[in-house]
């Protein structure tokens, strides 16, 4: 398996089933579950045709939206903007429309199956994303402190990355029972994941990532958890989580989130543009070759302005047009935060716990910039080295990652001079495009001094900051330290049987809502959660054979923490 640094731990791929984004806190099996020839489930006859409002036209939006149409149901779409949510790819002004830039998801792993369910459906195909060292990438700079070091494997840096990376394999075992808790996912193992999981969330959810690297023997040298925050593990440099709860560091690694990356051959947003299109085959109800487009006459409802009870039980939608429209059950599945500030809300949406969650909902910022080039002359090799003129670049300069795409040698190309997080990303969010280009090519000079990128750029650039995009007011969540309580209300609140009457009908689905944020399988797997809540509200029943994620949901629900 690909990683930043060699790790004994990363190497090893026994054989068996893959590891998959299974548990470890709601260890559901998503991807069985849609791939069931039973399907998802089925509605009373009368339910068929029933409207339910959709908001947000993201990944989790569309998938919800496609679902409830193959029940029978009519899924209204609210998108204020475009489809396709933080799976957004653009082109380039003048440049040839597939030279395309990924402002957000950029890299999938494999182990998102429930997500791969759907990528394979549409017919996209995924080619491996270059991540520092990982197998298809030619060859990565690591540039610390004024340094550079040039590998092609992990094996050719020197010797203190494969002593940081062994003390991350070493607190892994040590601190959070890694290898059995990725054997236990492997397997499927419900209760080993449950007896392991349940006894590190209480332990680890008061504990940042920092702390808990300062905590482990193996990490006692602050120049190596420096490094390692720089380093770090699978696609990279990690320091900037450093101040998260240690959970959620630990969802990624078990579930091999951060691992053998993939991207979408002609840019990530055609996922839920196909989707949209897509006119399923066992479809119940509606005639055949209806797709959400269909439904929708091409193109979605505008945004949502207002969201409100009305009585007996129902949601009533105010569009951003003025129009108003009342459903027996709706599904939320935008960014949380959207319900404090730009939607008006009534306070009865939700039991105040749920409102307080919402509130205390923390999200990374999260920036890029994007420039198109007239070609992957990264590949050229120098004379003198024998070394390719650029690599994937890891620095603890501004620009943090820098990475390389395209290696068609008779194509135009594409550099992302800059991928960062939280603090990293406030530090650009003042500057305008030019000025963050400026810096990125200042560094990008200190570090390849006899590189002229600037010759080679044939466009203007692109940039994005997730904090600073209205309707979405960050890039993911991640949770802080004593979050997990909110964590567990907003995820579970799919199950609305032990939530009081008139609380129910509306959904909570999106990735912030995930436990694995920042990851488009989270997105799917609260959607499917949202969706089995649906069916469930209109008195629809799972297959017994195919028994959806709240039909099992108490012998697999996340560990409560008391209050
Ligand atoms: N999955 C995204 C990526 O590969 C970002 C997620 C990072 N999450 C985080 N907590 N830093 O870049």
């Amino acid at each position: 398996m690909t990683s930043a640094l060699p790790t004994a731990i990363h190497h090893d791929e026994p054989a068996g089933r893959p590891i998959t984004m299974f548990g470890p806190d709601f260890p559901f099996a998503y991807d069985d579950f849609l791939a069931h020839p039973a399907g998802l489930g089925s509605l009373p006859a009368e339910r068929h045709g029933t409207e339910v409002a959709v908001i947000g036209g993201g990944l989790s939006g569309i998938v919800t939206a496609y679902e409830l149409m193959k029940l029978g149901l009519r899924p209204v779409v609210y998108e204020i903007a475009e489809i396709g949510g933080r799976l957004r790819t653009v082109n380039f002004p003048g440049c040839p429309d597939d030279v395309v830039a990924e402002m957000g998801a950029m890299r999938f792993p494999p182990s998102s199956t429930a997500l791969f369910h759907y990528i394979d459906k549409v017919g996209l195909e995924t080619t491996p994303f270059p991540n520092p060292l990982a197998e298809g990438t030619p060859s990565t700079v690591v540039d610390l402190k004024g340094e550079s070091h040039y590998a092609r494997t992990a094996d050719e840096l020197p010797a203190v990355f494969g002593k940081v990376a062994a003390a991350w394999d070493s607190t892994l075992s040590e601190q959070a029972a890694f290898t059995e808790m990725q054997k236990a996912i492997r397997d499927r193992d419900v209760k080993t994941i449950k007896r392991l999981w349940n006894e590190l969330v209480p332990k680890l959810d008061n504990q940042t990532f920092y702390g808990f690297l300062c905590d482990s023997p193996a990490f006692a040298s602050f120049r190596d958890r420096e490094i390692f925050g720089q380093v770090g593990f699978g696609t990279g440099g990690w320091d900037t989580d450093f101040p998260n709860s240690i959970l959620e560091i630990l969802r990624v690694v078990y579930t091999g989130a951060d691992d053998e990356h993939r991207s979408i051959v002609g840019g990530s947003r055609q996922l839920p543009l196909r989707l949209w299109e897509h006119a399923p085959e066992d479809i119940a109800f509606w005639p055949a070759g209806t797709s959400l487009s269909s439904l929708h006459g091409g193109s979605p409802n505008p945004g949502v302005a207002r969201l409100h009870r009305t009585a007996p039980n129902n949601i009533t939608v105010t569009d951003t047009e003025g129009r108003i429209r009342t459903y027996p059950a709706a599904v939320f599945t935008a960014q949380s935060w959207m319900l404090l500030s730009k939607i008006a809300c009534d306070e009865a949406l939700f039991p105040i716990d749920h409102w307080t969650a919402i509130e205390r909902t923390h999200y990374m910022e999260s920036s890029k910039v994007f420039v198109p080039v007239d070609r992957p002359f990264w590949l050229d090799k120098d004379p003198a080295t024998g070394r390719d003129t650029m690599s994937m670049t890891l620095t603890d300069r501004m620009p943090r990652g820098t990475y390389l795409l395209g290696d068609d040698p008779d194509a135009p190309a594409v550099i992302c001079l800059s991928y960062t997080w939280a603090d990293d990303s406030l530090k650009w969010l003042p500057l305008s495009v030019s000025e963050r280009v400026e810096v990125m090519l200042q560094s990008l000079k200190e570090i390849y001094p006899g590189v002229d990128v600037r010759r080679h750029i044939i466009g203007d650039p692109v940039t994005v900051s997730w904090e600073a995009e209205p309707h979405f007011m960050g890039a993911f969540k991640a949770n802080l330290p004593g979050h997990y309580r909110y964590q567990h209300r907003l995820f579970t609140h799919f199950k609305q049987d032990r939530l009081q009457e008139r609380h129910r009908g509306l959904f909570l689905a999106g990735d912030d809502v995930s436990w694995t944020a920042g990851w488009a399988e989270g997105a799917v797997q609260t959607a499917l959660n949202a969706v089995w809540g649906v069916l469930h509200h209109f008195g629809g029943e799972t297959d017994p054979a195919n028994p959806g994620p709240g039909d099992v949901y108490d012998e697999i629900a996340p560990v409560e923490l008391p209050d």
